[in-house]
């Protein structure tokens, strides 16, 4: 990981104006902000530099509005909810840069804090249009990311700043990006992998990748089945990507080449149906799987051999559930495996850094999430990372 400066590299902030990307996208329902765990990321960052007693201008997209003004997109909605998690009165400004911003730059106090409108609204913002960076920029000292989660993304608010004015990662990012090295950086060896999830075609480029860089590939849900349907076990209905099972053999061979042993299920469990606790369900050996049943979890016997490979190693990297683990019972072995890799970290044995929307609610679900030494609430951005690929916004941030 190259350097980059952080907020313990600011001078005396005192008046000055601090342009700090945030991660604002939401999730809402009937105009409430339904989960605040991003507003409560960003809140060390942002009061430490309102306590230092800079004026903080808050940048974030919310949504996708492709460069339009789109009322039910507007930053004015998450106000209330950002005030509650900060503990403090937020201004909201309708612009992101111009005489608008300048004005409230001069209204605002040493300390005040200020949420600009959806950075998106511009056209500018998606395509990091010089001009508007040299506009935002123009009313602001010193640029603060603090959005991983946006980072895989090169926009004028996430990448362009960080060319144009002084550029720190803020503590959120900071933290991400030092979990993440110890995860795949510089990681203790031996490393363990899991990687889950319905399609191998959405997780290709993390596969390829991790089986370059991990000395263990777990690999579970239903892109599981094509591997096994790529090694000539017949899956019956299961989800099944059978076109892909040449890519999946490729892969496989790459694993033994770079030393990577692949662990795929040899006890799963099935049913007839996909449904809670459904008639006919039964664990069975892999090769024993009817022509009418699908495969909906690894079996308890398979998990309990995986958690001997988590014991074998001292970092673990964790995106994607074993199972369909929202519908009971098959969270089993999601909830097995996230338990020995949890019970690992906190016996001092394992880093464990797990991230993703699915992977994060199966690691809540699993009564675990505290326990693991880092969980990314970063969606495309933890991807493109396990996929081993540069992100811009921590790109610039070191340059
Ligand atoms: C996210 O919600 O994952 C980030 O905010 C990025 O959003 P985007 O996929 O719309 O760029």
């Amino acid at each position: 990981m190259s350097a980059f400066k952080t907020l313990d590299d600011l001078g005396d902030v005192t008046g000055k104006v601090a342009l700090v990307r945030v991660d604002l996208n939401l999730p809402m329902n009937d105009g409430q902000v339904t989960d605040d765990t991003r507003i409560r990321a960003a809140a060390p960052t942002v009061l430490e530099l309102a306590e230092k007693g800079a004026k903080v201008l808050l940048l974030a997209h919310f949504g996708r509005p492709k460069g339009e003004r789109v009322s039910t997109m507007s930053l004015s909605m998450v106000v209330g909810a950002v005030e509650k998690v900060f503990g403090k009165e937020v201004m909201f400004v309708p612009e992101i840069a111009g005489d608008v911003v300048k004005q409230t730059v001069g209204i605002l106090r040493a300390g005040d804090i200020a949420i600009l409108e959806n950075t998106r609204f511009w056209k500018g913002e998606e395509k990091n249009d010089p001009e508007l960076v040299k506009a935002i920029a123009a009313n602001a000292d010193f640029y603060v990311n603090d959005a991983f989660s946006a980072a895989h993304r090169a926009h004028a608010t996430t990448e362009g700043l960080a060319h144009v004015l002084p550029a720190y990662a803020g503590r959120s990012m900071q933290a991400e990006l030092e979990a993440l090295d110890k995860a795949l950086g510089k990681p203790e060896k031996p490393v363990a992998a899991v990687v889950g999830g319905a399609k191998v075609s959405s997780k290709l480029d993390v596969l390829k990748h991790l089986v370059t860089q991990v000395d263990h590939l777990i690999i579970g849900g239903g892109m599981a089945n094509t591997f096994l349907a790529a090694k000539g076990v017949d899956v019956g209905k299961s989800l099944c990507e059978h076109d892909l099972t040449g890519t999946a053999n490729e892969i496989l061979d790459v694993a033994d080449q770079s030393g990577c042993t692949v662990h795929l299920p040899y006890e799963v469990v099935v049913s007839k149906e996909f449904a809670a606790n459904p008639p006919s369900l039964r664990t069975c050996n892999v090769h024993e799987v009817a022509a009418d049943e699908m495969i909906l979890d690894v079996g308890p016997l398979a998990v309990e051999a995986l958690g001997d490979v988590l014991k074998t190693c001292r970092t673990l990297v964790w995106n994607g559930p074993l199972g369909a683990f929202e519908t009971v019972p098959f969270d089993a072995a999601t909830v097995a495996l996230a338990k020995t890799a949890a019970a690992l970290t906190r016996e001092g044995s394992l880093v464990s850094v797990a991230g993703g929307g699915d992977t994060v609610a199966a690691l809540h679900h699993a009564g675990v999430a505290d326990d693991f030494s880092y969980i990314s609430t970063a969606g495309g951005a933890f991807l493109e990372w396990m996929e081993g690929k540069e992100l811009p916004g921590v790109a610039a941030l070191s340059a």
